[in-house]
């Protein structure tokens, strides 16, 4: 943990320990499926802030066991997070399951939880909430899930949660600490996670050519620009925008009754009618010309998509990115159901077939690297996927089980993305006060004001 800054001062690490499954488990090489090893394949930080009651803060120890202990017993079924990654050759990795264990860190603050404001992301402390990974290390010596506990002067805690996302996707990765509460509970597991990937659709047969153009695409540029090295570099903030149930509602009506019918006669929901507004927000605050090209890209699940379903509790990554595009004109003229058409349509392409057309284009690439979003492990920003201007990425949380991680003290007061800092950058969550939503999003400084603008006054 960094200690020059006056907010680092604040949170004083005590102890460090690595926590191992309780009992012997399956020792060797997971072979982890293509669509583990793409994308983002670093760490995906999550954090939680509990006001326990008394009983649980004497002695000092009893919360820390508790989460010690049962971290130790989910660590059982989940054994593959207790391992490592290892690469192999051309950018493919597996996970040596090896029962070295997961990091815990338990840290102190001088500050009280309310000191902390509204806990969003932008407060100065979560660098020291948040565990901090080195990818400069060999990557089988980093854990693939890291939790710090840090308790705050007045009693209250917060539990921060890095899972690496090559070894589970945000499904899998709720999976894993909804049951790790349960056991804290006292409760028995749920659902023991599915590892078998033999259940891929990979596995079956395909007979459709694929179309190299397809999987080819990049999202467009920046008119002029041949790359985005520039945009890539420029100063990026977050903001947690709300909206309530009724704006929420006066979207979906706006985009449902201005474009036409939506296909399946299912009426756009409220990713696709939000996640439209912010398409065409980040257009105008950004100052795109009619015939600049935008992409948007949307992260799908396809458990539910593919022929047959995979199992329940199917663990690892079972998510594809797809882009929605359009001129930027046409999103700024047109009704917002026509941003949510685009959407749509993105969204539909992902069926049985599609995932996997995907499955065989992947089989057939040498070099994985170019998939993977390498920034942080690599040190440089120049490679990997960019939703950056003029393309925004819009990631949804919206029917994920993030809310009430109950340990046995309570529910959270707040829980949060971690920080996130590249711009495009998108995040829906519901709300943890009311009915509403969130929106988190990252853009270029620059940007941001004029967003926050075009955002609520054009809901209205
Ligand atoms: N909770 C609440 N509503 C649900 C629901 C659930 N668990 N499941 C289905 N619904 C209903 C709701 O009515 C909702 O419509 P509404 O938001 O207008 O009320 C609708 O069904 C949502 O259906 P969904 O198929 O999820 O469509 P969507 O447009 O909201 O989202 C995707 C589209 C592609 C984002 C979504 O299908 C998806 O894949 N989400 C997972 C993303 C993910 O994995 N994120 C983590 C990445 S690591």
């Amino acid at each position: 943990m960094a200690s020059s800054s006056s907010s680092s001062s604040k949170v004083t690490l005590k102890s460090c320990y690595s926590v191992r499954p309780m009992e012997l488990t399956w020792c060797g090489r997971l072979p982890l499926s293509e669509w583990d090893q793409i994308g983002i394949i670093t760490h995906v930080p999550t954090i939680y802030f509990y006001q326990p009651p008394q009983n649980w803060l004497t002695p000092s120890t009893k919360i820390a066991t508790t989460l010690k202990t049962s971290l130790s017993k989910v660590l059982v079924p989940f054994y593959p997070l207790a391992g490592r990654l290892q690469w192999k050759e051309n950018g493919r990795f597996d996970i040596e399951c090896n029962a070295l264990g997961v990091q815990f860190i338990e840290a102190q603050s001088s500050l009280e939880l309310s000191e902390l404001g509204d806990f969003s992301p932008t407060s100065e402390y979560y660098p020291y909430l948040i565990p901090h990974v080195d990818y400069t290390l060999p990557i089988q010596d980093i854990p693939l899930v890291m939790v710090q506990l840090t308790h705050f002067k007045c009693g209250g805690i917060s539990i921060s949660l890095l899972v690496s996302h090559a070894a589970a996707d945000g499904q899998s990765s709720l999976h894993f600490s909804n049951e790790w509460a349960r056991l804290a509970r006292g409760e028995p597991l749920k659902m023991a996670p599915f590892l078998d990937r033999n259940v891929l659709p990979s596995k079956k047969y395909c007979n459709t050519v694929v179309n190299e153009w397809e999987f080819n695409q990049q999202p467009p540029l920046l008119l002029g620009n041949s790359d985005n090295f520039e945009e890539r570099k420029k100063k990026t903030t977050v903001a947690i925008l709300k909206v309530s149930k009724t704006q929420a509602e006066k979207l979906k009506k706006t985009a449902n009754e201005s474009w036409g019918e939506p296909s399946n006669g299912r009426g756009y929901t409220r990713y696709e009618t939000l996640t439209g507004h912010i398409w065409r927000s980040a257009c105008k605050a950004r100052g795109h010309g009619n015939d600049q090209p935008t992409g948007l890209g949307v992260c799908v699940d396809w458990r539910s998509r593919v022929e047959p379903n995979l199992p329940k509790g199917y663990f690892g990554n079972a998510t594809l990115d797809v882009v929605a595009t359009s001129l930027s004109g046409d999103l700024m003229s047109k009704p917002l159901g026509y941003a949510s058409s685009r959407i749509r349509e993105a969204i539909e392409k992902v069926n049985d077939e599609y995932v996997r057309l995907w499955f065989e284009y992947y089989k057939k690439q040498e070099d994985f690297t170019k998939f993977q979003d390498l920034r942080e492990i690599l040190g440089s920003d120049e490679k990997g996927p960019f939703y950056g201007n003029p393309n925004l990425g819009v990631v949804s949380w919206l029917t994920l089980p993030i809310y009430g991680l109950d340990f046995g003290w309570g529910k959270e007061v707040y829980m949060g993305p971690g920080t996130h800092d590249m711009d495009g950058d998108s995040l829906l969550l519901p709300s943890h006060e009311d009915d509403g939503l969130l929106v988190a999003i990252c853009l270029q400084e620059v940007h941001m004001d004029e967003f926050k603008r075009h955002f609520y006054e054009d809901i209205v």
